[in-house]
């Protein structure tokens, strides 16, 4: 079943019923003010760090679901309802939500009202703004109600959840014209504030929820809104909100319009009061005449447009399949930026207040925005570098405020300093920018540390050489890609982590998951060394890679697949020999695309395992059988139920890796069968089924083990949005950025006889026709720049702003 339709035109997804399988999210802000808003105006806003800086409340698992966020209430005599729905939950008899890039546009309609909510955060500006209009739509006038409504958080989510003895007594609130200003700790050390202001004046207010609410009053039926009138209350503790009434009357045909902003505003420490206790309201001041007007609206959704509009063109397909378009030139890119801008913290399934910046995450989520935003690529990369230890660990995950290694987890997760050399490479294949290498970076942190990024490569690649296994594979320290392996904790009591208990670094457990890693990025970094002209050292490193592709074959090859790993006792994980969890995802995909086993069998021989075991209609899950008890030897993965997140549930992050396997091998057709299963536009027709948003990929959909096979979760912030939008790119349509240009490899359905792509490369603008004759499913025989054939290989690098490409497949 559908709950709405793509608008490819607008970039919108329409949202066409309310009562969506569960919240349908859109994130609005792309600078450092975030707004999480679903469907229906739940949701909450905060500035740069998710628990640190909270500027509205949000009770996650709370029930009735998705109740606080940004609602309008219209009270129309006695019918009380919201456009949006939520939370009072009148039927509707209009309603429809539009979430564009950036931006969401909700409006529903009761009893020939029509109340429409425009909600964006402009670009540069710490701020949500609103634009409410009311229009009266049946033959006679009508006197109604409006109500805006906000709950702040008193800013750190975490202390706002747990500190009760405390917060109870710290609310503080001012109003002053037609703004309420959330003052709570700025008396002391806090030199921030937030805003809640209309641009036209309001009948009166609420800053205590008690006084908006009613005390055992709740959002579907506040106290305020049945009395169609607000308290005019000043919160003295307890929990501060922002509430407006509008009194209005509306002729037939008549409208009426308002814009409500919520903004965060800091000021100078040394600035902080005008007068003893009077706090300096100029920069809130200058922040509201930004956006007071239509006009000012007006001017910030077009800018927003231009912005999203300049950011996709780099990358435009034009296939005979509007799904596939549809993704790559609006969704997926959408949903790699949001990974770029909150990496795992604030979705409707992270707290927000959990976990910060991932090492591998944040590498790995970098190669899907690489080519939209470069510049932030470099600095990412260099901030992920500089919590890099100085052995060649890292550390797991670091503070986006502090950028800072966070030692509660510490390191010893030894997958993550391989992902260093990835993004890298990625970067300068994208950019051609070889002197990123040169850069100073601090190791942990400490600037007396500091070598080059080409020293810090150096130690990633060492790193796993210098902790190897009895196999000569690579150790796996805590966890691997799969942070549910944890081959050394034995972890036995409720509570404890399952990554850091006990020994966690054992001399014994090695992952063949990350013997493919070195293999691939290995060869990534001897290709950088060999480029720089660093001979013997490349040469080296080239000897290393090919010791460990033998290796692989010799001790990580299982007869029909390749092994995951061997546990803390030198006992096989992901054999034939097991008794369940017998073969895995990662190393099947990771392997192949490191070339392992391609020429001698071995590659064609785990994809066929793959589809006898793995594969679904749903997708590839990551084990089979799934586990069904709890291993203390195996860890966090067989604490989940069969078929559930690590457990054999389909992790859509690894599907694209055997994609990618499949394009190496030339399968083209089963590449494309692969790609549509997990991706969420395909899927858009069972959404009852999938239940997560159509319009971006999930972390995990159930595998077919559970009991709710096909099921998605955990939407958004996930690795799988970089590696899908990768491996739809480069391996199947096959743009793929080198060193010396664009190569143009494709590895197609063998029915596709023509698409085409606009891809900006180095300055240059390739519009390019792939044409497919003979209907093959890999493999170019011509290459055309502006009409001239040149030799097959990459496009020639040229100052050019436009270039005309056309490939002939055979
Ligand atoms: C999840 C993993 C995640 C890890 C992060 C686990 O509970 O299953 O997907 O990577 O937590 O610490
Ligand atoms: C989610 C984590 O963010 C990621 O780092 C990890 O690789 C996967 N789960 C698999 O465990």
């Amino acid at each position: 079943m559908k709950f709405g339709h793509f608008d490819d035109q607008k970039k919108e997804y329409v949202i066409e019923k309310y009562a969506t399988p569960l919240p349908w999210i859109n994130y609005l802000g792309s600078d450092s003010f975030f707004t999480l808003l679903s469907n229906t105006a739940g949701g909450y806003s905060f500035y740069k760090d998710a628990r640190l800086r909270r500027v509205t409340r949000y009770r996650y698992n709370n029930l009735p679901l998705d109740q606080d966020g940004f609602h309008i209430y219209i009270k129309d005599g006695e019918s009380i309802w919201n456009p949006g729905w939520q939370p009072v939950q009148s039927e509707l008899d209009s309603y429809q939500c539009r979430h564009g890039l950036g931006y969401s546009v909700i409006t529903g309609s009761k009893n020939g009202i029509e109340a429409r909510q425009e909600l964006l955060v402009p670009k540069h500006d710490n701020i949500l703004l609103q634009r409410v209009t009311i229009r009266n739509n049946s033959t006679a006038a009508k006197d109604i109600d409006m109500f805006s409504f906000v709950e702040f958080c008193l800013w750190d989510a975490m202390d706002d959840s747990t500190n009760f003895q405390r917060n109870y007594s710290t609310g503080e609130v001012e109003v002053e014209g037609n703004v309420i200003y959330h003052k709570t700790e700025y008396r002391e050390r806090r030199d921030h504030y937030a805003i809640f202001y209309t641009n036209k004046p309001f009948d009166s207010f609420d800053t205590s929820r008690e006084s908006f609410m009613g005390l055992y009053g709740s959002p579907r039926n506040p106290q305020a809104v049945l009395q169609g009138r607000c308290g005019n209350s000043l919160a003295h503790g307890w929990q501060p909100v922002g509430a407006h009434h509008f009194h209005l009357h509306l002729e037939s045909g008549e409208s009426f319009s308002v814009i409500i902003g919520l903004g965060y505003v800091e000021v100078p420490v040394a600035e902080k009061f005008i007068a003893p206790s009077v706090i300096n309201k100029k920069n809130a001041y200058e922040l509201i005449n930004k956006y007071s007007t239509d006009e000012q609206f007006d001017q910030a959704m077009n800018n927003l447009k231009d912005f999203w509009d300049n950011l996709l063109a780099g990358f435009e397909v034009h296939t005979d399949n509007e799904i596939v378009n549809r993704m790559v030139n609006i969704w997926n890119a959408y949903q790699c930026m949001v990974t770029f801008n909150m990496s795992r913290s604030a979705s409707y399934f992270e707290s927000g207040i959990g976990r910060g910046m991932g090492f591998r995450d944040s590498c790995q989520d970098l190669l899907g925005f690489v080519h939209m935003i470069p510049e932030k690529a470099r600095e990412r990369i260099l901030d992920i570098a500089a919590t890099q230890k100085a052995d060649g660990g890292a550390y797991h995950q670091y503070q986006p405020l502090t950028k800072k290694g966070n030692s509660d987890i510490g390191g010893g997760f030894n997958d993550d300093p391989l992902w260093l050399i990835a993004c890298t490479d990625a970067y300068i294949r994208e950019t051609g920018d070889w002197d990123i290498l040169k850069e100073k970076v601090d190791f942990d942190n400490n600037p007396e540390l500091a070598d080059t990024l080409l020293e810090h490569l150096r130690r990633s690649f060492n790193y796993t050489l210098n902790n190897l296994g009895p196999h000569k594979l690579p150790l796996i320290g805590r966890a691997d890609w799969n942070d549910c392996l944890n081959l050394n904790c034995f972890s036995e009591h409720p509570g404890e982590s399952f990554q850091i208990t006990g020994p966690s670094e054992g001399p014994v457990a090695e992952s063949v998951f990350i013997a493919g890693m070195f293999v691939k990025y290995g060869r990534e970094y001897a290709n950088i060394l060999s480029h720089l002209g660093i001979r013997e050292e490349a040469d080296k490193a080239y000897r290393a890679v090919e010791q460990m592709s033998k290796t692989i074959l010799e001790s990580g090859w299982d007869g029909e697949w390749f092994l995951r790993a061997y546990d803390a006792f030198g006992q096989k994980v992901g054999s034939h020999e097991c008794d369940e969890g017998q073969i895995f995802i990662e190393p099947q995909g990771m392997c192949i695309m490191a070339g392992v086993g391609v020429e001698t069998g071995q590659a064609q021989k785990a994809l066929d395992s793959v589809k006898e075991r793995l594969d679904t209609r749903f997708g590839i899950v990551l084990n089979n059988p799934a586990y069904t008890t709890y291993r203390l030897n195996l860890g966090e993965i067989s604490s989940y139920p069969p078929g559930y997140k690590e457990n054999a549930g389909i992790f859509c992050h690894n599907n694209p890796w055997v994609i990618f396997a499949e394009t190496i091998m030339g399968h083209g057709d089963r590449a494309f069968e692969l790609y549509k299963k997990t991706c969420p536009a395909f899927l858009e027709e069972i959404s009852e089924i999938h239940r997560t948003e159509p319009y971006v990929y999930c972390q995990m959909v159930a595998g077919k083990d559970a009991p709710t096979f096909g099921e998605g979760k955990n939407s958004w912030l996930t690795g799988t949005a970089a590696w899908t939008f990768t491996v739809l790119t480069e391996g199947i349509l096959g743009i793929q950025p080198d060193y010396e240009g664009l190569t143009i490899n494709p590895c197609i359905p063998h029915t596709v006889r023509q698409f085409k792509v606009n891809r900006l490369f180095r300055g240059t603008m390739y519009h390019i026709t792939i044409d497919n004759p003979d209907g093959v499913e890999k493999g170019v025989r011509a290459i055309k720049v502006n009409g001239e054939s040149v030799p097959v290989g990459p496009l020639p690098l040229t100052a050019d702003k436009e270039v005309n490409v056309e490939i002939t497949m055979g």
